[in-house]
């Protein structure tokens, strides 16, 4: 360009020369006519003139031109220029936008990545395959695998139990994209524990929307089945519990009925007559009957009525001499530690639990054996290695161990379950352990079991030491004991009353009768002088024995009450004991069962006499 530029200037100069010259030549021709200086043609000047003015009108085209050719360039350079510009503007901004992305992204990640990290459930993920691309922290706390030892394998926690169903879902969830949520399975831990889990598990795709793996979320629910079985089991009892109570008290009635009347016949035949034999079958088969209700509700953790501090080693010495009388070929063993703590306990539940194990025992010593029975003072802390943890605090072990034939681990695994027997049809019911487990459970204790095939049981029952002083209780000796008392019988049962006023009878008291609550309490107002007991019955329409035994007590707090019942609710009976009633019998009761109860009662009392026979 600079070169065009030179030659342009060279020429212009060259041709404003020739132009001049011309016309200077040409003016002195036309002013002069007289001046021809070098003699050349005639006209040269006039051409040097036009060569002049052509070269500097080409010049000026040509500069004109080029300032053209420079002003499309410079447009076309303008416009490069903001096309540049623009580019630029637009890569800034796109710049912009994508760091804007890529901060946004890198937020995101933060999010999921803490959300993975924090999220008490375990997260994992797979790819199509079934191989492990990334598993939490979590996973890896419930589970106790880590991503290192896991990454591109398949994770091994299926149990064969539960890999076809999970199968389906997974190949579902593949093919289809069907997620799936709060799927209740199980799974395995590292260390070969078994984990209920609830799964919910989804696709991801990649960026252009391919399936490339699954995504899972599980939640340990181990506690909250534990939880749900435990509410389960809770529910049952409380519905067995009902049931048994709602049949125990009618049920108990009727029994009393029949036992009060089956006494009073075998006391007027005597032990010669030729049915006193069959009576007495109908006598115990009576009181197995009731025993069926009360071991459905010791199994429901009812029926504990009558709550003191008493002593298990004396509650062992009398139900072990009682059931040693019925199976001369087993022979007892005591150990009992003299410095015994006493229990707070219903005697006659525990009462219950002995006899089921002894006779237990003796079913598994079908040809004869050792019974050995052991008490002793323990701590939470000596009661180690067991499936359950006692809670703190003392406690009082009572071991029996027998020589029979054992069980396996089948059998010991079912044992405290109701109805579980494996004795022929109609030998038991199944109830036994259900309801000694029930009762234990009740007084707050634990029981458990050691035993193999062939190589006798061992049952331990630990029951919370108490510190209260045992309550001396006038040792009644004989059969039946008479008296010569006045006693107001209280009940609403017209049944109850009829054998009730009879058995009294025959023992020697005078009986009035009272077939309501409020008519006790006219009955008391009026004749209180004469009457030394009450038998009063705890569940009546309309006024209850705790609301009667308020009221006579108010009257006179030295009158003795003996609280009777067929069946009343957990801690009624306890209650109004406390409140200082004298005793409990339960429904139904034979005129011996009755007659050392009165006696009980009323040897506290300085008018009493009485006889036995
Ligand atoms: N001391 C023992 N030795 C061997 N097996 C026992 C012993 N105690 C209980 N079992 C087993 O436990 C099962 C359940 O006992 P449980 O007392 O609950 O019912 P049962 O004795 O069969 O019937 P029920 O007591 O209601 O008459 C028994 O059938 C028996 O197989
Ligand atoms: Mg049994």
């Amino acid at each position: 360009m600079r070169k065009i530029r030179f030659a342009s200037i060279y020429l212009f100069t060259l041709a404003i020369l020739f132009f001049v010259f011309g016309a200077y030549t040409e003016w002195n021709t036309i002013s002069l006519m007289k001046f021809k200086p070098l003699g050349y043609p005639k006209y040269l000047h006039l051409i040097f003139f036009l060569a002049g003015f052509l070269a500097l009108c080409a010049i000026y085209f040509a500069e004109k031109m080029e300032v053209k050719v420079l002003s499309s360039m410079n447009t076309a350079l303008q416009e490069e220029i903001a096309l540049r510009n623009q580019t630029e503007k637009a890569l800034r901004k796109s710049e912009d936008k994508n760091k804007r992305i890529y901060s946004k992204a890198k937020r995101a990640e933060q999010i999921y990545r803490s959300l993975l990290h924090s999220s008490a459930d375990a997260i994992s993920t797979y790819d199509l395959k079934g191989r492990t691309v990334y598993i939490s922290p979590a996973f890896t706390k419930i589970f106790g695998w880590a991503l290192e030892e896991m990454e591109g394998k398949r994770m091994p926690f299926v149990p064969q139990s539960e890999s076809e169903s999970t199968m389906a879902i997974i190949r579902d969830l593949v093919e289809n994209g069907t997620p799936c949520q709060g799927l209740e399975t199980k799974r395995y831990t590292k260390d070969g524990r078994l984990l209920d889990v609830s799964i919910s598990a989804s696709r991801y795709n990649d960026h252009e929307g391919n399936p490339i793996g699954i995504l899972l979320i599980l939640r340990d629910i181990s506690e909250k089945k534990r939880l749900e079985a435990q509410l389960q089991y809770i529910e049952r009892m409380e519905a067995i519990g009902t049931l048994a109570g709602g049949i125990a008290h009618d049920f108990n009635n009727l029994m009393m009925g029949m036992l009060g009347n089956i006494s009073l016949i075998l006391y007027d035949i005597g032990t010669e007559s030729p049915y006193y034999e069959k009576l007495k079958n109908i006598e115990k088969l009576i009181q197995s009957g009731s025993k069926l209700t009360s071991q459905l509700l010791g199994y429901a953790r009812k029926g504990k009525y009558e709550v003191r501090p008493i002593s298990l080693n004396q509650l062992v010495k009398e139900s072990s001499v009682t059931f040693g009388r019925t199976r001369k070929d087993i022979v007892i063993y005591k150990e009992l530690a003299e410095d015994l703590s006493s229990v707070m306990a219903d005697g006659a539940q525990i009462q219950q639990v002995l006899m089921n194990l002894f006779i237990n025992s003796a079913d598994a010593m079908p040809r004869g054996g050792d019974l050995f029975l052991k008490t002793m003072n323990v701590t939470h802390e000596d009661i180690g290695d067991k499936p359950y943890k006692p809670k703190s605090g003392d406690y009082i072990l009572l071991k029996v161990k027998d020589t029979g034939m054992g069980m396996d681990q089948k059998t010991m695994d079912r044992i405290f379950e109701p109805f579980f027997t494996t004795k022929e049809l109609g030998q038991g019911s199944g109830l036994g352990l259900a309801s000694v487990y029930g009762i234990i459970k009740g007084h707050g204790g634990y029981i458990d079991v050691e035993s193999k095939k062939g190589q006798g049981a061992i049952f331990n029952i630990y029951l919370p030491a108490s510190e209260k002083p045992i309550r001396k209780t006038s040792k009644i000796s004989g059969r039946i004991m008479k008296g010569n008392e006045t006693i107001l019988l209280v009940d609403d049962e017209a049944l109850v009353i009829d054998v009730g006023v009879q058995l009294l009878g025959k023992l020697g008291y005078t009986v009035i009768e009272a077939k309501s609550g409020r008519d006790a309490i006219r009955i008391f107002k009026e004749q209180n002088h004469t009457i030394d007991m009450l038998i009063l019955d705890m569940v009546m329409p309309n006024m209850g024995g705790g609301e009667v035994f308020d009221q006579i007590k108010r009257i006179d707090p030295k009158v003795k009450v003996l609280l009777s019942s067929g069946y009343s609710v957990n801690g009624e009976a306890t209650e109004i004991l406390k409140r200082g009633c004298e005793g409990f019998i339960q429904k139904p009761f034979s005129m011996e069962d009755l007659s050392k109860k009165i006696r009980e009662v009323l040897n506290r009392s300085s008018k009493s006499t009485h006889d036995s026979t």
